[in-house]
């Protein structure tokens, strides 16, 4: 990575906000009674009548174009015809492609009024991410990263999923490093000023094995305990980040006040 990066940066952050703005658009049809298919919808056509396309549509046989995870779901969850109920957290998961970029991006949603279980975990989660997120600069090592989100969530009582990571990403939806959500500090690359990834953290309220179901994508919680995620697509700075998908309604975390 060299240090004209600025060009990437901009078209980047092109895709980025576009898959921000899908997840602002949907926020107010996450509702008691939808289906997970109707939000996926909603997400398709706001990225296609922006300009983009969706990335999961078809990658690797994804047959959707976003990925919604309720409850004990870890990640991947396919989006269907069940209807959400009042007190179910869900992950809405978007990646939209912009003159070949890829922006990628997660939040939690709550349907209707959740327990305030749901809420420590989804607020554990997002602050894990948030607060690794800000130690990102040139020379910051990938296993500060993980060390940064591993203990604040361990010290809350809570675990850092192992079997799924953050990403490179850019021109190509996945690619190198790995950007694992546990570690130690010094551990694993340095960062170099450029370099653009996610930060993806999923967080169990119980154990952190997770399980593959039959339709070889969802994978959920083993001990079926509920589980959360946020992303954000970054870029390394010398001084600092730069995050691409930021809300531009201020949809960072839920409650959302719409
Ligand atoms: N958006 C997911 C990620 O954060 C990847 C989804 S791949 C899919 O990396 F095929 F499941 F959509
Ligand atoms: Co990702
Ligand atoms: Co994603």
């Amino acid at each position: 990575m060299n240090s004209n990066y600025k060009e990437s940066f901009e078209q980047i952050k092109i895709a980025g906000s576009l898959a921000a703005e899908t997840l602002d658009e949907v926020t107010p049809y996450v509702k008691p009674g939808v289906t997970t298919e109707k939000l996926d919808k909603i997400c398709y056509e706001f990225i296609r009548d922006n300009g983009g396309y969706s990335a999961p549509l078809f990658y690797r046989g994804f047959p959707k174009s976003s990925c919604s995870s309720v409850n004990h779901v870890v990640c991947h969850g396919i989006p269907s015809q069940k209807y959400l109920k009042e007190g179910d957290i869900v992950n809405i998961d978007v990646t939209a492609i912009v003159n070949d970029w890829h922006g990628d991006t997660s939040r939690m949603f709550f349907v209707g009024d959740v327990s305030v279980k749901c809420k420590n975990l989804v607020s554990t989660t997002y602050n894990s991410m948030m607060e690794a997120i800000s130690i990102i600069k040139k020379g910051t090592h990938l296993g500060d990263i993980g060390e940064t989100i591993q203990s604040y969530v361990e010290k809350k009582g809570f675990s850092v999923v192992r079997d799924f990571c953050g990403h490179g990403i850019g021109k190509t939806f996945h690619e190198a490093p790995n950007v694992l959500h546990y570690g130690k500090k010094g551990d694993g690359i340095k960062l170099q000023s450029g370099m653009i990834f996610t930060v993806e953290p999923m967080i169990n309220e119980g154990a952190y094995k997770t399980k593959m179901l039959k339709d070889g994508w969802t994978a959920v919680t083993k001990d079926k305990s509920l589980s959360a995620q946020f992303e954000h697509t970054v870029g390394v700075t010398d001084d600092g980040f730069e995050i691409f998908t930021k809300s531009k309604k201020k949809y960072d975390q839920p409650p959302y006040l719409i």
